[in-house]
């Protein structure tokens, strides 16, 4: 065996990268309906940006990028998300500038090095939608409504949608103070990871998976009850918009984002059946981040969902991506003559030149295999080029729906297929 690829990372192969077309066709589809243009940031971004814009304390940050300091001495991150890269391009190009609000969409690569498992890669892609400078509940719901009506297209059954308010600077030190007391009593028995939370970021501690955390944390105080007032009318606000549009969700109080940037909303989507990696979609409100980073306040909510994801639900509940990837033409060619192979050369470039999907034999096969060749290809047509025909300036056309077949000038069989 030689070198084998990282792990945590896929290779794609052109039957599942056809497949990806299909769904970021999709994806772009409802960016272009809902009114958001693409962005393009670097893969990677001085370490800086993510130390201050994701959290320190988050096992992102602590635990997972992939860091490392170039020829220049600079230390660069290969991005483990696309929010703070995007807040940064929004902050350098000005983008405060413009017509408000921004709203901007990302599809490319993340890296986290995490535990590869099922549904987890330390290489995995994300499309993602940030919009900018609207405090408005509704633009909550456009950027909830937005990832919802994607799984809905995409036929996936049974996903839930869960929300919560994290609150903001104003009402969450009451509500972590208050939380700590309701925890401390217990926090010897809280595992490791939690008893590190306990003073950097006790909300954590919430939607930890340890069974034993979880059984302490219940009947823990709600965040979402003890908003402050602009928060709480934030919420409700947001809680109507959905309503209003049939969006279905369940409030789930103990939903917090592994990022440290929330403010207000924050919404998972979840779907069963698919093992531990149920995430497929997470975001939220994050009004204070671009502050973080050294812009004046700039309010703003997004979300990202996990590609490889929607592949793991698809195929958890039977379904898969159709693809069109027939062949519209197949020229045989009978093998060893002169001219011949040169004639189904000039026509084949000239079906392509046109938009038709055409192919021509490359292996000097027998006729026999070409046509089980072109049968395979799924061709509609094959056009079988001789060297008496071609001395007359003619070829066979065969309909393989039908099987028929007629001689006809290859002017004739040009016009003919193009006609289709
Ligand atoms: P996140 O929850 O860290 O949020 O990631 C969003 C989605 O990316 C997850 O729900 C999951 O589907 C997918 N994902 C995350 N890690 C992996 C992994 N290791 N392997 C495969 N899929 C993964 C963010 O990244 C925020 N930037 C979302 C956001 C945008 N918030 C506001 N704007």
């Amino acid at each position: 065996m030689g070198i084998a690829r990282p792990r945590g990372t896929n290779d794609f192969l052109p039957s599942e990268t056809a497949k990806w077309q299909v769904i970021e066709a999709m994806l772009r589809q409802i960016c272009y309906e809902f009114g958001y243009g693409e962005i393009r940031t670097p893969i990677f971004e001085e370490t800086e940006l993510f130390a201050r814009g994701v959290g320190s304390t988050t096992d992102i940050v602590q635990k997972e990028m992939y860091t490392f300091t170039d020829q220049g001495e600079r230390s660069l991150t290969l991005r483990p998300e696309n929010t703070a890269g995007v807040v940064r391009a929004y902050i350098e190009n000005k983008l405060a500038a413009q017509t408000q609000p921004v709203k901007l969409f990302y599809i490319g690569p993340m890296f986290r090095y995490e535990r590869p498992q099922a549904g987890r890669f330390r290489q995995f892609h994300q499309f993602g939608i940030e919009l900018f400078g609207s405090s408005s509940p509704f633009a909550d719901a456009e950027v909830i409504g937005l990832a919802w009506e994607f799984y809905n297209r995409l036929g996936v059954r049974g996903l839930e949608l869960h929300i919560n308010s994290v609150g903001c600077p104003a009402c969450r030190p009451a509500y972590r103070a208050s939380l700590q007391d309701f925890l401390r009593p217990r926090f010897n028995e809280l595992c490791d990871s939690c008893k590190s939370r306990f003073e950097k970021n006790p909300l954590r501690i919430l939607d930890c998976k340890s069974p034993v955390c979880k059984e302490i944390c219940q009947g823990a105080p709600a965040m979402a009850e003890n908003l402050c007032e602009e928060c709480a009318g934030h919420f409700e606000a947001v809680k109507i918009a959905l309503d209003a549009a049939g969006i279905p969700y369940q409030i789930d109080h103990n939903l917090v984002r592994g990022l440290d940037y929330y403010t207000k909303t924050a919404f998972e989507i979840l779907a069963a059946g698919i093992g531990a990696q149920s995430a497929v979609c997470g975001g939220g409100r994050y009004d204070g981040l671009a502050e973080e980073l050294g812009a004046p306040p700039t309010p703003a909510v997004g979300f990202a969902l996990g590609m490889e994801r929607i592949f793991t639900v698809l195929a958890a509940q039977g379904e898969d991506i159709e693809v069109e990837d027939t062949l519209d033409v197949f020229i045989a060619t009978t093998p060893g003559n002169s001219g011949v192979n040169e004639a189904a050369f000039a026509l084949n470039m000239e079906l392509r030149r046109a938009g038709i999907r055409s192919e021509q034999d490359l292996l000097g096969r027998s006729m026999k295999a070409q046509f089980k060749y072109a049968d395979k290809t799924g061709a509609r047509y094959v056009i079988v080029i001789g060297e008496e025909e071609l001395a007359s300036g003619q070829a066979q056309l065969r309909d393989m729906q039908d099987s028929s077949q007629s001689l006809l000038s290859l002017k004739e069989i040009r016009k003919y297929l193009l006609e289709r």
